[in-house]
């Protein structure tokens, strides 16, 4: 059996002030809350069930995902009261996955992809040696990421947490597959209530013994949506057909409009925005790939882009809004 685990437990801090009142795998990505992507894909490529690791706002998901009954797949929730890290989150959602799950699917809650997940799951079920698989991606600028070296037939070398000069740039895409074996190793391994580091702790050390850990390249659609010039890409991304999605029903491909909307006619609309329920538009407004809150009003003139407005407020005449968080 297959399981995944999706790592929702962190402060989204780069994400500020969106992220005060709603966790970043919460935030709307493509019309839908971001997870939804990430529930489905997993759901596609066979996992049996999904546990979530959250704690800030874990009751938010609470709430949402309930036992999963409207996703068609179970929902668990592990929640950490302190956030442990992604290998103390790990480690404490792992207690509740399946007995019988042998592989196990980690995402990071905010990595959007058309990576080929049960491809993923296939090749590490098939490898007899390796424990575990790391779908990587290729970036120009791997500072920001985890990166990896290889051998010639691809199992990590090493990993390196976010460094100044990377030794590659050939990064962790945020997606790991565990087998069993690995799981009952880091439920022994460390104590409860620790908290762990994946990419700097756990990945360092399997290497450190030895441990074989297959690498999974895949360079298809990749997109970390963690800063305000990736969420708005990401959601404008989907709306426009750039990336594919089993969460996202494909439209005209310019932009999302919600229902019981007032759009004066002269307005443009375009560049993948998603206008939520009953926004006001007036006269000669301009909306370029940004996200507008339900019962937004934007006055005449005002020209919003690469930006999200907060549901309910009011952008007065004129305004222009460029890469901006407006009335949060
Ligand atoms: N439950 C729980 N508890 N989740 C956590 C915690 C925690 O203490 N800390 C972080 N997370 C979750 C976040 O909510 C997010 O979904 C995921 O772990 C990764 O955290 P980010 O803060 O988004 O990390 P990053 O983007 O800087 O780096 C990570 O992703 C890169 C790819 O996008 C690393 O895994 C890098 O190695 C990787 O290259
Ligand atoms: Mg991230």
């Amino acid at each position: 059996m297959r399981s995944a685990i999706i790592l929702v437990g962190g402060f989204g801090t780069r994400l500020h002030p969106l992220t005060l009142a709603t966790p970043k795998p919460f935030l709307r990505v493509g019309g839908v809350p971001f997870l939804n992507h990430l529930i489905l894909k997993a759901k596609e490529a066979g996992a049996l069930e999904i546990v979530l690791a959250s704690s800030y706002k874990a009751e938010i998901f609470q709430e949402y995902y309930g036992a999963g009954n409207e996703f068609g797949i179970p929902i668990k929730h592990a929640i950490e009261e302190q956030p442990l890290g992604t290998g103390g989150a790990i480690r404490n959602a792992l207690k509740i996955v399946d007995e019988n799950a042998k592989t196990v699917a980690i995402f990071n809650g905010d990595v959007l992809s058309e990576h080929d997940l049960a491809k993923q799951f296939l090749e590490l079920e098939k490898s007899e040696e390796a424990i575990a698989s790391l779908y990587l991606t290729k970036v120009v600028d791997a500072r920001k990421y985890g990166v990896v070296t290889l051998t010639s037939d691809n199992f990590l070398l090493e990993f390196l947490e976010k460094m100044e000069n990377p030794k590659s740039n050939i990064i962790n895409a945020g997606c790991y597959i565990f087998k069993k074996v690995l799981n009952e190793f880091i439920v022994n391994s460390y104590d409860d209530n620790q908290v762990v580091s994946v990419e700097r702790e756990i990945f360092p050390s399997l290497l450190s013994t030895d441990k074989k850990i297959l690498g999974y390249l895949d360079e298809s659609y990749w997109l970390d949506m963690g800063t305000p010039e990736t969420l708005v890409k990401a959601s404008a991304d989907l709306i426009q057909g750039k990336v594919s999605s089993p969460a996202f029903k494909k439209t005209s491909g310019s932009a999302l409009i919600g229902q019981n909307c007032q759009i004066a006619t002269a307005a443009k609309i375009f560049g993948g925005s998603d206008i939520q329920d009953e926004v006001i538009i007036e006269e000669g407004v301009i909306i370029e790939s940004s996200i507008i809150g339900k019962g937004a009003q934007i006055a005449a003139g005002a020209q919003i882009i690469n930006s999200v407005v907060n549901f309910g407020v009011r952008v007065p005449k004129s305004m222009i809004l460029i890469n901006n968080f407006y009335g949060f």
